[in-house]
């Protein structure tokens, strides 16, 4: 493959402290890349009324590959008062860069790995039998659906009279037919056949290639019947294909109420939007939190990858960093794979599992410290440290 030029977007907070520190690992590993970093988050928002400007966009249509830290996102009203006085009054709308990212390439995969690697204490144990602790390792990868659902952005604080009338002739809307539309809220939830299909697919496939034993639709069908159900149709359909898989349906709830009971029992699990965002953070708790928590939005031309974890504001300011750049790490590794540098990839989370198991060097999470400057002084590395703990060994 020829040399890949890679989109860097740092982004705020603890995205600029994480994202060079996977930089390192990745020039210690022998990756050869070019590399153009790109404006995203608040400082853009709040100079330029947006925090994805044009030229980033370009940058990601050019290369189609990016690797992204973290941003800072605010409430509509909140956003809208640190606009910059020139850029006031202009209609700028605050929308989450990293969801109209997704939306404008049509990301519409995220994959979220939650593996255990051994002898992290943050792993999930449980009490078995007598006095024995039990620690099961998790291995499971998350499919949600990127674009849709919940997600999509058509909603309303006092719907427009038309979209009262369209939702009037819905007898469940009588419900709410003497309530002000200055007194309703209305977010919708809108799955597409395609775009469940194309995540069911991805699960199937991925779930065959790598051995997993079942995939997991999570949705809610009992009561969302319409999309829930769709997406559950789907489930049953492309499992056709697969009858080696088995196919298993869960509920949100109930699924996150399991998974702190059997998550050895799941392999790839599939959802919507939301819900996919939910268990997925639910898995993550498993396998250390969000310092460990990578996943890639991955679209038909274009990939970005990015930990789970926000811009951590509380953290931004500790000068040596306190937080954990493992989470970005294998989110680079992600990328490495998705450019078919799938050894290099193996390589360098075999050298995270090491670091992990051998347990000299861990950032304040794998210590259960609160964070905050003292964990230093209490025996934690600091996120450089862990990153020279990875670079040394590769
Ligand atoms: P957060 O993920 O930034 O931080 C929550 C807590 O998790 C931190 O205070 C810290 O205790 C822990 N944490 C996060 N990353 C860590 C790491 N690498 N190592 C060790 N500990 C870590 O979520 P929060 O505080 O809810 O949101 C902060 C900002 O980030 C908000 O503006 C939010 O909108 C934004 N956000 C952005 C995301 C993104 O860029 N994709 C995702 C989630 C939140
Ligand atoms: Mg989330």
């Amino acid at each position: 493959m020829s040399r890949p030029t890679i989109v860097t977007m740092p982004g705020d907070g603890i995205g600029k402290v994480v994202l060079p520190e996977a930089l390192r690992v990745l020039e210690k590993s022998g990756f050869a890349a070019d590399y153009v970093e790109a404006d995203i988050g608040w400082e853009f928002w709040c100079t330029e009324g947006n925090p994805l400007p044009e030229r980033t966009i370009d940058l990601l249509r050019e290369h189609k590959v990016g690797l992204f830290g973290a941003i800072t996102s605010k409430p509509k009203g909140e956003a809208a008062k640190e606009l910059r006085p020139e850029v006031r009054d202009q209609g700028h709308v605050y929308y989450s860069p990293i969801v109209s990212m997704r939306q404008r390439f049509n990301l519409d995969l995220c994959i979220r790995p939650c593996r255990s690697f051994s002898g992290n204490p943050l792993n999930f144990i449980r009490k078995g039998p007598g006095d024995t602790v039990e620690e099961p390792p998790v291995d499971v990868v998350i499919f949600r659906q990127n674009t849709e659902g919940l997600y999509s952005g058509v909603e309303w604080t006092g719907p427009p009279e038309h979209v009262r009338q369209a939702l009037d002739t819905h007898p469940r809307f009588k419900a709410y037919a003497d309530v002000p539309s200055e007194d309703l809220a209305i977010s919708c939830r809108i799955f597409t056949r395609s775009a469940c299909r194309r995540i069911v697919e991805e699960a199937f496939k991925y779930a065959r290639e790598f051995g997993y034993k079942s995939v997991t639709v999570c949705e809610k069908p009992n009561v969302i019947r319409e999309t829930s159900g769709m997406m559950l149709e789907m489930g049953r359909e492309v499992q056709k294909q697969y009858p080696e898989i088995a196919l298993w349906n869960t509920n949100i709830d109930a699924q996150m109420m399991w998974l702190t009971k059997n998550p050895e029992d799941y392999g790839v699990i599939v959802a919507g939007n939301m819900f996919g965002d939910i268990v997925s953070d639910g898995f993550a708790g498993l396998v250390g939190g969000l310092g460990f928590a990578c996943s890639a939005n991955v679209g038909a031309d274009c990939a970005v990858f990015e930990p789970t974890h926000g811009s951590a504001p509380k953290y931004e300011q500790l000068s040596p960093s306190i937080v954990n750049p493992i989470a970005m790490v294998l989110s680079a590794c992600m990328m490495l794979d998705h450019l078919g540098e799938t050894e290099r990839a193996g390589r360098i989370r075999q050298v995270i599992g090491a670091v992990i198991a051998e347990g000299k060097v861990r950032s304040y999470d794998m210590l259960k410290l609160p964070g905050g400057p003292d964990v230093i002084a209490k025996g934690a590395a600091t996120t450089d440290q862990v990153a020279d703990a990875i670079i040394a060994r590769l």
